[in-house]
């Protein structure tokens, strides 16, 4: 019995140093490097997400927010300035989803990027969105790890995958988007060539 439990102890002792000697520093290397090729892959994921229905419906080509999986443009003339004259987007979109399919769904502050920057997903090419998206003139002055940081924590994205009845999400849970984010910011945020 003694023998035994000894036997275990060492055992786990060694396992213990196997891990930290050996495996732990692998790992730890495998962790701490991303190159640029890698980061431009992770790069390739994260466009997936961000030309997705629920992320380009408030970054759209134009100035009119789209609605629905296929983009039809907002309903009752609603624009990117509509605030300006007087209709906010929070009259109807409150801080909650609302109950009924094709009611307005909400989060707080909810409301397209303004006219200066306004941000644009829609109809770029993988490599345009990569080199648009860390344009600090186009993206209210955000480094990648801000950007990184926005992606995290942000309830209008956030509300991407919890977006109400009758809604699709994005094609990544928001965990493993934010695994291609880390990735592609540690690799030095780099941008797939061509398209
Ligand atoms: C008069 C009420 C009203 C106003 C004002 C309004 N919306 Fe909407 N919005 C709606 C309704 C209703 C829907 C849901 C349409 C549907 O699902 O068929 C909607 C849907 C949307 C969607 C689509 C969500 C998705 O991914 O399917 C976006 C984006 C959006 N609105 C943005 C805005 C923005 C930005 C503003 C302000 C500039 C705004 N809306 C102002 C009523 C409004
Ligand atoms: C309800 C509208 C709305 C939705 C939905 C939305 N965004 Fe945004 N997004 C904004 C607004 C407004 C800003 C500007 C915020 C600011 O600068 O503080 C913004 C800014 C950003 C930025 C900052 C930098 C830049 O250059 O674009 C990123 C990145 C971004 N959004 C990604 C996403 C992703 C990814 C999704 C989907 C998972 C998404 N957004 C869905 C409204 C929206």
């Amino acid at each position: 019995m003694k023998r035994k439990l000894a036997h275990l102890t060492w055992g786990a002792v060694a396992a213990g140093l196997g891990l930290f000697g050996i495996f732990g520093s692998t790992l730890e290397a495998k962790e701490t490097t991303v190159t640029e090729e890698e980061s431009a892959k992770h790069f390739v994921e994260m466009a997936k997400v961000l030309s997705s229905p629920r992320c380009r419906n408030c970054h759209p080509t134009g100035d009119t927010p789209l609605h629905g999986d296929t983009g039809v443009p907002h309903s009752t003339n609603v624009v990117r300035t509509s605030a300006d004259v007087g209709l906010q987007c929070t009259t109807c979109h409150r801080s909650e989803n609302q109950p009924d399919e094709h009611s307005p769904p909400g989060v707080p502050g909810w409301r397209m990027p303004d006219a200066k920057t306004p941000m644009t997903f829609q109809g770029l090419s993988v490599s345009e969105l990569c080199t648009r998206l860390k344009d600090t003139k186009q993206n209210g002055g955000r480094s990648p790890d801000d950007l990184r940081e926005h992606m995290e924590h942000d309830a209008l994205i956030l509300w991407a995958w919890k977006p109400g009845p009758g809604r699709s999400v994005p094609p990544l849970t928001h965990e493993a988007f934010m695994d291609h984010v880390r990735g592609w910011v540690k690799g030095g945020a780099a941008c797939p060539k061509g398209d």
